[in-house]
């Protein structure tokens, strides 16, 4: 049995691009014959300084989410990063066998020191994943592309971890969607689409009504041709659109191409926008079912689980080291 382990930040809602990169794999990965982790990452969202009185409402809504999606919790352990103390001891002892070098080439890195300023938490962010991967064990990480490289160094530090104090860990894989790895802003093309509050037009959120995500879809740039056709480079509006159009029903960008080939630019972004849509009301529908109270006594519960998985991890490792 495979292990399997995710994060994702408590830092706004939940959007399209992390259904389409993330949770969808999610859902399936915990209806396969797996063990799995998935864990509201709130030590890493400190790294943007979030208001500490929005941060439980927070947590709660994104595992609700990932709850209303689908997520089987029969085999499945949801809980929250902070409550489990050895994500960060575990994140000190790997930050020995990680290069400074590597982590200032990390892309995210670049990224998000000249918007956040660079302050130590996003240079050894990716420790801390490597870490959070690394207490259970896990074999598969289902992740959007964005997450790729810090993927890369997680694997490059559990095996100096390995090569060096005997073989603990497994070295973990990425496991990618189809399609919809790497969703891109309706209004931003050239930039991912993200919890960001100042895009808030260029994402898609959870609990958008249908009127919200038509408006969206309706006023998302595209080009001055009128052809839908995938093309990255030239096109990167509309092929973000096939691509959400593509993953969504499940066929490929040919397919949607093929389908499109006689329709205009604006009938194409309402009928991308009426899937969506359809995609989306079902989850919303669920979330707003559940109650909290059975939420968070499942997290209690769940909590546990991934203390006694933590902690079993935690002695091995000490015992490695002689500490
Ligand atoms: P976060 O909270 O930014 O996103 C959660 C998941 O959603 C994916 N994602 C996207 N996929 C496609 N297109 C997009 N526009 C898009 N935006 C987000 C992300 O790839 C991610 O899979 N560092 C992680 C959280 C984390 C983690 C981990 C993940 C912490 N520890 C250990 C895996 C393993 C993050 O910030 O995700």
């Amino acid at each position: 049995m495979k292990t399997v382990f995710s994060g994702i930040q408590p830092t706004g809602k939940v959007h399209l691009g992390n259904f389409l990169g993330a949770i969808n794999n999610w859902v399936e990965m915990s209806n396969g014959k797996n063990k799995n982790y998935f864990c509201v990452v709130d030590l890493h969202s400190l790294t943007t300084h979030p208001d500490p009185k929005d941060m439980d409402e927070n947590i709660l809504s994104t595992v609700k989410v990932l709850i209303a999606a689908g997520i089987n919790l029969d085999n499945s352990t949801i809980y929250v990063q902070s409550k489990v103390s050895e994500h960060a001891q575990l994140s000190w002892i790997l930050s020995n066998f990680c290069q400074i070098g590597d982590l200032q080439r990390m892309t995210q890195f670049k990224e998000k020191s000249s918007e956040l300023g660079s302050h130590a938490g996003i240079l050894t962010y990716p420790i801390l994943m490597a870490s959070d991967i690394l207490i259970h064990k896990a074999h598969e990480v289902p992740v959007g592309d964005d997450q790729t490289q810090h993927l890369e160094l997680t694997r490059n530090i559990a095996e100096r971890f390995n090569n060096k104090y005997g073989v603990i860990f497994p070295i973990p894989d990425k496991t990618s969607g189809k399609v919809g790895a790497r969703l891109m802003s309706l209004r931003h093309p050239e930039n991912k689409m993200s919890k960001s509050a100042d895009d808030i037009n260029g994402t898609i959120y959870f609990d958008d009504s249908k009127d919200d995500i038509m408006k969206k879809f309706k006023s998302s740039v595209t080009d001055s041709e009128d052809e839908i056709r995938y093309d990255l480079d030239k096109k990167a509006g509309i092929s973000n659109l096939i691509d959400i159009y593509s993953s969504i029903q499940d066929i490929s960008h040919k397919e949607v191409e093929k389908k499109f080939s006689s329709s205009k630019y604006g009938e194409f972004k309402m009928e991308v926008g009426e899937v969506v849509a359809n995609y989306i009301h079902p989850i919303f529908s669920n979330y707003d079912s559940l109650s909290d109270k059975e939420i968070l006594s499942l997290m209690k519960t769940n909590l546990e689980i991934a203390k006694s998985s933590a902690k079993k991890t935690m002695e091995e490792v000490n015992s490695l080291l002689g500490i």
